[in-house]
């Protein structure tokens, strides 16, 4: 088992490019398999997800070839249309294959993804989607059977999914007819695949807003494409400026799809400065946080539920108190019970969550339930007086790479022990 050893209490200092984003890279991988030649992906966080991603590639009958932060995937060779039940249990947005993989062979067996540490994970909204594209869907004791190629048609998604969305769009870009997707959502990683598919010789339009149009049956090439940076690990970096102090500057994002998380800081008392593709933090070391308005996460462009566990973190150690809102998944709080081991005052209800600022969080050891809450712990350790030890790094390997190296960087005092002589 590995861990995180974490001192807490050394201001955050310095300058970093972010990492490549996973909820990009991720269907941009499964959008490999439409295309006509080899593509080559610059900017891919090296990450655990993303090893699963390549596995189910290489399954399919691609070639695969990572290199530092280059992939390249020659699909010329895909013909399989199975993705076994371990492979789709591998990385939870697995299902992400099944629009491309019937775009490309008229036909789809897999499982389903299986419950997650969110909660429930249903797909019925790519499913319906699916269907409505003219494919025909057949779900038997824990299988997905699907039949025939896409024609094209109108999807109305009846939440903005974004993993449906960007089924959606895969799997219309490979029919023979035009597509519209309504209430699709807006997340930036859609207007990233929409650009990818774009460069390969697709005609998506609409990414970005509500509405997208594909005009299906085009021939795709290879191509070459740089992945955006990760706005999620930015607002988790930032977030440990904030609960830790100092002044970082970030490299790579793009500042407006980090804006509500910003407003956040901002009102609790941290200077934010903002350009194109950099964004700045300060928290003076004698100002603590104050208290902000209630935080409600909602599909973009509301506040990321995926921020939510980092900021609430950050905001444990603050002035007065803060109340969160989760509605995106059910089971997003469990972080909570291991701040209060750190010594934060949070009280759950429900989908509310309450945090009653307290002067500073003390070291502890600590373990991650879940990705986002893996960064959120790693925050109040940061923040945290004294020793923090954090396990559990397989949830937080899948989503930040070689976090203690990132961290580092900032010059905080982390390092990752691994093997047997760890404490449990
Ligand atoms: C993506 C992100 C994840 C982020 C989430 C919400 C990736 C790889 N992951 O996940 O990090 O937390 O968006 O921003 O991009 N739903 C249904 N039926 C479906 C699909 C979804 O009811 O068929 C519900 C979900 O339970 C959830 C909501 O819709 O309550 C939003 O989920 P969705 O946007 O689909 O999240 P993911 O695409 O899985």
């Amino acid at each position: 088992m590995s861990v995180l050893h974490i001192r807490g209490g050394k201001p955050l200092e310095g300058e970093l490019t972010v990492q490549g984003a996973k909820n990009s890279v991720l269907p941009i991988l499964a959008a490999c398999l439409l295309a006509g030649g080899p593509v080559e992906l610059f900017n891919c966080p090296r990450l655990t997800d993303v090893t699963a991603a390549l596995g189910i590639l290489r399954h399919l009958g691609c070639q695969v070839c990572q290199e530092g932060h280059t992939i390249t995937v020659d699909p010329s060779g895909a013909c399989d249309s199975f993705i076994s039940e371990e492979q789709m249990h591998s990385m939870r947005s697995s299902i992400i294959f099944l629009g491309p993989l019937l775009a490309r062979t008229g036909q789809a067996d897999l499982t389903y993804p299986g419950g997650c540490e969110l909660g429930a994970r249903p797909i019925d909204l790519h499913l319906a989607a699916i269907r409505a594209l003219g494919c025909q869907v057949t779900e038997d004791s824990g299988g997905i059977r699907c039949r025939g190629r896409p024609v094209g048609g109108e999807v109305y998604l009846t939440i903005p999914s974004v993993g449906a969305t960007e089924n959606a769009m895969l799997c219309a870009v490979g029919a023979s007819g035009w597509t519209t997707i309504t209430n699709a959502a807006r997340e930036p990683e859609i207007v990233d695949l929409q650009r990818f598919l774009n460069t390969l010789g697709a005609r998506i339009r609409g990414a970005g807003s509500g509405v997208i149009t594909v005009e299906g049956g085009r021939p795709l090439s290879g191509g070459r494409y740089a992945i955006m940076g990760d706005r999620i690990v930015a607002a988790t970096l930032l977030s440990g400026v904030a609960a830790a102090g100092g002044h970082v500057a970030l490299k790579g994002v793009d500042w407006r799809h980090l804006a509500t998380v910003l407003g956040v800081f901002q009102q609790a008392g941290c200077r934010v400065n903002s350009w194109e593709d950099r964004v700045e933090l300060v928290r003076e070391a004698d100002c603590p946080l104050r208290a902000v308005s209630e935080i409600h996460t909602a599909p973009y462009p509301g506040f990321p539920t995926d921020a939510q566990a980092p900021v609430m973190a950050a905001l444990c150690a603050s002035r007065g108190s803060t109340w969160f809102e989760e509605n995106m998944f059910d089971s997003r709080y469990r972080h909570v019970p291991q701040l209060l081991r750190m010594g934060a005052d949070i009280t759950v209800r429900g989908r509310a969550a309450l945090v009653r600022g307290v002067e500073r969080l003390h070291g502890a050891a600590v373990a991650a339930t879940d990705l986002r809450g893996g960064g959120a712990l790693a925050v109040a350790a940061l923040g945290a007086r004294g020793d923090s030890v954090l396990s559990g790094l397989h949830h937080v390997d899948r989503g930040y790479e070689c976090l203690e190296e990132t961290l580092q960087q900032l010059g905080a005092d982390v390092r990752r022990e691994t093997g047997d002589r760890v404490p449990a």
